[in-house]
């Protein structure tokens, strides 16, 4: 059976477009800086991201743990939303290899962190302290419904950061759906951070890969702590390829995605037992609860789902994210809907 796929946008395989240039793609060493392909890409995304330079790096996860190794030195802390990628879902990297403590500050539901929050967590200079170093923000806020934080907002962080001469670094995994929600372009969203990581293997459909941009000293910095993790790609141009096809066209399709994400939630609104949230979706999320009065638990109905063709992810016993992305078409919104429908009945 041909499953519609809404677990995340990570499972979205490559396009015959990207296996046709990763194919052709023309390749050299990346650790010699030789594969042509890599260095268009890292210097597109640079481009597009208003900073001087970028890294290709095999994951977000590894982008953003470089971005904190560089940032911070081993005692230092980093204020983190306690509903964050980088604090719940990074394995604890920064404390096991880098020796960086968060401090985890509660994310508003709109995904922000307040700027009191943030002020009230920066240690003040004291011989039993650690030395707070870093904010991150997370745009868009994947658990806080996929919200996106405006460039205002980030404005503020960056200045308040940079006042209390902290470092500003955005976890922008999906960074280029937070723009189109808004209207607005990716350069505005992340004028005011250091460092930026993004994913080129979640909406923008490249089998593999993240970049992390920055200043080029930043990016110089965080090239040789990719090779200490190992990270330090050859030929690695076969993957880039995809990358360039995400960044010139993927970047373009995205209000798609979040137009599919409205009319699930508008179909599944319908649906007895189904209790979408009030503002979902914002960007390419739908989250959902089971109604009170369902007997069955989320476990469960997606099991009963699966059976019907459709694969949700369950966030707990009564909890659902449902993520739209390239491969989920018109039919497959139908499908999902008419499936909780017969699941629940
Ligand atoms: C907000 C956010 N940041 C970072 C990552 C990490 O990306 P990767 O899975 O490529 O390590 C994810 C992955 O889902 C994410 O949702």
């Amino acid at each position: 059976m041909e499953y519609v796929d809404l677990r995340s946008d990570t499972v979205t395989k490559p396009t015959p477009e990207m296996r046709e240039a990763m194919a052709e793609a023309e390749v050299g060493d990346d650790v010699y800086r030789d594969d042509p392909t890599v260095n268009r890409l890292e210097e597109l995304a640079a481009e597009m991201l208003g900073k001087e330079a970028a890294l290709f790096v095999p994951s977000g996860t590894m982008g953003n743990l470089i971005a904190l190794l560089v940032h911070c030195q081993r005692g230092e802390e980093v204020i983190v939303g306690n509903q964050s990628h980088i604090y719940l879902n990074e394995a604890g990297g920064m404390s096991a290899l880098g020796g960086i403590q968060p401090c985890p500050i509660q994310n508003q539901a709109d995904g922000t962190l307040t700027t009191e929050d943030i002020l009230a967590s920066i240690r003040s200079e004291d011989v039993h302290h650690p030395i707070t170093r870093l904010v991150c923000l997370e745009n868009t806020q994947n658990i806080c419904g996929g919200v996106s934080l405006t460039a205002d907002y980030t404005r503020q962080v960056g200045e308040l950061a940079h006042s209390n001469n902290l470092f500003l670094h955005v976890d922008g995994a999906r960074i280029f759906n937070a723009a189109v929600a808004q209207n607005v372009t990716v350069r505005d969203l992340v004028e005011p951070a250091d460092s930026v990581m993004f994913c080129l293997s979640k909406g923008l459909v490249a089998p593999i890969g993240s970049i992390l941009v920055g200043a080029g000293k930043f990016i110089a910095r965080a090239r040789h702590v990719r090779k200490m993790l190992g990270g330090g790609m050859r030929q690695v141009g076969v993957v880039a390829a995809a990358g360039i096809i995400s960044l010139e066209k993927m970047t373009k399709r995205l209000e798609e995605d979040h137009a599919r994400a409205r009319k699930m939630a508008d179909g599944l609104r319908q649906v007895r037992g189904l209790a979408v949230d009030v503002n979902s979706p914002y960007t390419n999320m739908v989250y959902l609860n089971l109604a009170e009065d369902v007997t069955v638990n989320a476990l469960q109905v997606g099991e009963m789902m699966k059976a019907l063709g459709v694969l949700v992810d369950s966030e707990n016993e009564r909890r659902f994210r449902l993520v739209t992305h390239y491969w989920i078409d018109d039919e497959a919104v139908e499908r999902t809907v008419s499936a909780f429908q017969k699941a629940l009945r």
